[in-house]
């Protein structure tokens, strides 16, 4: 017997969606207001922000608000009209993609209007039926959708580990061998709900022993790792490892956008062929002027990235002292790991919000295994020592408060609805 399409979807909404009616708008889709800084609005109240991507402070900053504002009043957010092969071409594109690929050491650069869609494409545009990909089970969605787009085989390696990567390759290359293919491996610079960097040095490493190219997605890394601010790549010093560098302009460039680098004739195929941008209307130009003021601040003011590592230090050494569980972050993401259910986390962060002003992320199952609350903290340069100060000592309170089985007595009811 046939069904109506929507049954499935008037029963169950989802491993997500079925908390919609207790978390719409306070634990998801909640509304943030006011300027981008490490003090925001949000139900009527000052907080202490810890889930904004602003890492460097730029969102807010009275030059970037300047330039960004003359470029709006001199372009509109129209222009360039079309995508970037038929009518949406300019000088300003051209120069922002000379300039990023600089940036992070590489030959060419092309610039995507959006992550998540970029980075689906460049693995698509990379990969034909007879190669085989070999990627991190973490990694972001947006790289699992690009996988699932291709139409040969694909191959999960265990997160960062070593022996998982190596036993995956040597499936690749058997697989590879008989396809007449080559392999794709794909890792992120950092993981951006736990922190860990990518292996990526003992990846490129593994370059000696197998035939393969590396892809990695640095969303969180570019801006924030490397002496320069080049990522990942240059922090674990192996940058020109990465055949295909991804980094988007939504977290250290306070934007949006995103872009491609690699060699130069690499990125000549990838333009021809990376569809989301093909199909699809040119990055605006406000967004390309204020990517260039962005990136000129992240090349000529070092002390931004200083103040974001020193509010990092603080925080996340604070938290260690504490006995938090911060897991093995290696970048400025700083999670903190405590036991507990959905309905208690949903208490826990309530209490954080309306009776300490601190707003900070909170991810739960399916993200992470059942049974684990993750609340997710940003550092960024506009924090304070003061911020910090009070976040610990607020952290300390809903820890014992945890413990001593408040939350789930006040969860009770939540608990059991969605049991
Ligand atoms: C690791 C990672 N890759 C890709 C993206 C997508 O980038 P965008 O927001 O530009 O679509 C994100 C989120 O911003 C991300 O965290």
């Amino acid at each position: 017997m046939m069904n109506d399409l929507f049954d499935k979807i008037y029963k169950d909404k989802g491993p997500l969606g079925k908390w919609a009616s207790v978390a719409e708008g306070y634990f998801v889709f909640p509304k943030l207001e006011g300027p981008i800084s490490n003090r925001m609005r949000f139900n009527g109240r000052e907080v202490i922000t810890w889930s904004v991507n602003d890492y460097l402070g730029l969102a807010n900053h009275p030059e970037v608000r300047k330039v960004d504002s003359e470029a709006a009043a001199e372009y509109g957010s129209a222009y360039p009209m079309g995508a970037r092969m038929m009518s949406g071409h300019t000088d300003l594109h051209e120069q922002l993609e000379r300039e990023l690929a600089e940036f992070v050491q590489k030959e060419a650069a092309y610039l995507l209007n959006f992550g998540y869609q970029g980075c689906m494409s460049t693995v698509d545009a990379l990969v034909s039926k007879d190669d085989v990909i070999v990627y991190d089970v973490d990694a972001h969605a947006c790289i699992i959708d690009g996988v699932r787009l291709h139409q040969g085989k694909r191959f999960t390696y265990v997160h960062n580990d070593l022996a998982s990567i190596e036993k995956n390759l040597q499936r690749a290359t058997k697989l590879a061998e008989e396809t007449g293919g080559g392999i794709l491996v794909i890792s992120e610079g950092v993981f951006g709900m736990r922190g860990e960097q990518g292996k990526l040095k003992e990846i490129v490493a593994l370059k000696e022993k197998y035939k393969f190219r590396l892809f990695v997605d640095d969303a969180h890394g570019f801006g924030t790792l490397g002496k320069t601010g080049a990522g990942a790549g240059e922090e674990q010093g192996i940058q020109d490892g990465i055949d295909v560098y991804f980094a988007t302009f939504a977290k250290s460039l306070a934007s949006t956008g995103a872009f491609i680098a690699a060699d130069k004739e690499i990125m000549d195929y990838l333009k021809y062929n990376l569809r989301s941008q093909m199909f699809a209307k040119s990055l605006q130009m406000q967004l390309v002027i204020g990517a260039l003021k962005r990136l000129d601040m992240l090349r000529t003011m070092p002390e931004l990235k200083e103040k974001l590592w020193e509010n990092v230090n603080a925080l996340q050494s604070g938290l260690k002292n504490r006995g938090f569980d911060i897991g093995t972050t290696q970048s400025c993401v700083t999670p903190v790991y405590l036991k507990g259910s959905i309905p208690e986390a949903m208490a826990l962060v309530k209490d954080l919000r309306e009776n300490h002003g601190i707003f900070c992320s909170i991810v739960v199952y399916p993200v992470i295994p059942k049974g684990l609350i993750l609340l997710r903290l940003i550092p960024t340069a506009t924090h304070t020592i003061e911020d910090i100060e009070i976040t610990l000592d607020a952290f300390d309170a809903i820890r014992e408060r945890l413990d001593s089985g408040v939350y789930k007595r006040l969860s009770a009811g939540v608990a059991e609805a969605f049991a």
